[in-house]
């Protein structure tokens, strides 16, 4: 069976997708330096699936370090998950920011290359269709205007990947555009740990619920939308996780750059969204209306077609899954 590298592989959706490798009979090698991530999340993989990801802690940025892993494994693919993902910290520190994002990017493919391995699937955003796109977003619309140096950092570790394999007609880099994912294996051994105040929502919510948070700050309400609240395109971590598995099928065989957005399709309001994991939870939030956040879109999802018809992949999971799974984690990590 083949050996994949996930960098990244420690954090929120990587730790996912190592699971879903595991199981599916992959060999995976992770490289993680745990700046956003805790060791024990390896042994938690390693609880739910019964096999071990091999551990590297590393920076992908250190290239000599990097270059140990490819010698010490055959790397046949590599999805590069490592990242930094706060938008807030990345208007504080652009720069630190594309270093990170950009940088990581680049060292993985000038590892790849002296190693011979040419099959890359990239973790990037919907946020690189900018604020000019009507929605549903598809994968044809152009892509810039984007709301943060974040937002940039993939858009331009997207456009790296597509002059790669302009120049090495043999390379492939399948580039996946996340939706908002949420919800969490439902084990409870995995799920997202942000560090401090979440800026994001679930995490947000589930905080609250557990008493950590006093009271959930709706970021506007005079939206042109339905219940005047922002919507979005929430995709359980475990779906995203397989969506992983169809783009690595896909890349065998591959060549080319090609992105695909990962999202059900369905937009959720921020309202719909809080009334469903109270129902499902059994649970009272206490919220309050408060301005429009800066950068923040009225409304979008995907157009999740294209990612069904070539990788034969659809999300399966629905808003009460995500909010039962998203629950089970924040009360199951507080005793890990
Ligand atoms: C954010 C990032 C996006 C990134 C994604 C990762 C911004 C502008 N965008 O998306 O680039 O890829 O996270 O998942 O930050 N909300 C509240 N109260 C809160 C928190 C959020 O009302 O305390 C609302 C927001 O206004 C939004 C929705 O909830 O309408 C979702 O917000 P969030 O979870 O932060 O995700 P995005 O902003 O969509």
């Amino acid at each position: 069976m083949e050996t994949v590298l996930l960098t990244g592989g420690a954090g929120y959706i990587g730790s996912h997708t190592a699971v879903a490798l595991l199981e599916a009979g992959y060999e995976t090698v992770i490289a993680d330096d745990l700046t956003n991530s805790e060791a024990g999340v390896i042994d938690r993989i390693k609880t739910i699936t019964g096999r071990s990801p091999r551990f590297y802690n590393i920076n992908v940025l250190d290239a000599a370090a990097l270059d140990r892993v490819f010698e010490e494994n055959e790397i046949s693919a590599v999805l590069h998950f490592a990242g930094f993902k706060s938008v807030a910290n990345s208007v504080k520190d652009p720069v630190g920011y594309y270093k990170n994002n950009v940088g990581t990017t680049i060292t993985l493919l000038e590892t790849m290359k002296k190693h011979g391995c040419g099959r890359f699937v990239f973790s990037s955003s919907a946020t690189v269709y900018g604020c000019n796109n009507p929605i549903p977003y598809t994968e044809a619309m152009p892509t810039g205007s984007c709301a943060s140096p974040y937002g940039w950092t993939k858009l331009v570790s997207e456009r790296i990947l597509f002059d790669a394999a302009v120049a090495d007609s043999a390379f492939s880099a399948v580039i996946l555009r996340y939706f908002n994912p949420i919800g969490a294996h439902e084990s409870g051994l995995i799920g997202e740990k942000p560090n401090g105040v979440p800026d994001n929502l679930m995490p947000y919510i589930t905080q609250l619920a557990a008493g950590k948070r006093d009271i959930l700050r709706v970021f506007g309400s005079d939206y042109p939308t339905r219940d005047g609240t922002g919507v979005r395109d929430y995709i359980h971590v475990c779906d995203l996780a397989a969506g992983h598995l169809a783009a690595l099928d896909y890349s065998r065989g591959h060549t080319g750059a090609e992105a695909f957005n990962l999202g059900t399709g369905r937009g959720v309001s921020v309202l719909e969204l809080v009334r469903a994991f109270e129902r499902v939870n059994g649970l009272s939030l206490p919220l309050e209306y408060a301005p429009r956040r800066p950068g923040d879109l009225a409304e979008y999802y995907a157009d999740a077609g294209k990612a069904e018809r070539v990788l034969g992949w659809r999300a399966e999971k629905t808003i009460d899954d995500m909010c039962r799974d998203s629950w089970r984690w924040q009360k199951n990590s507080e005793n890990l």
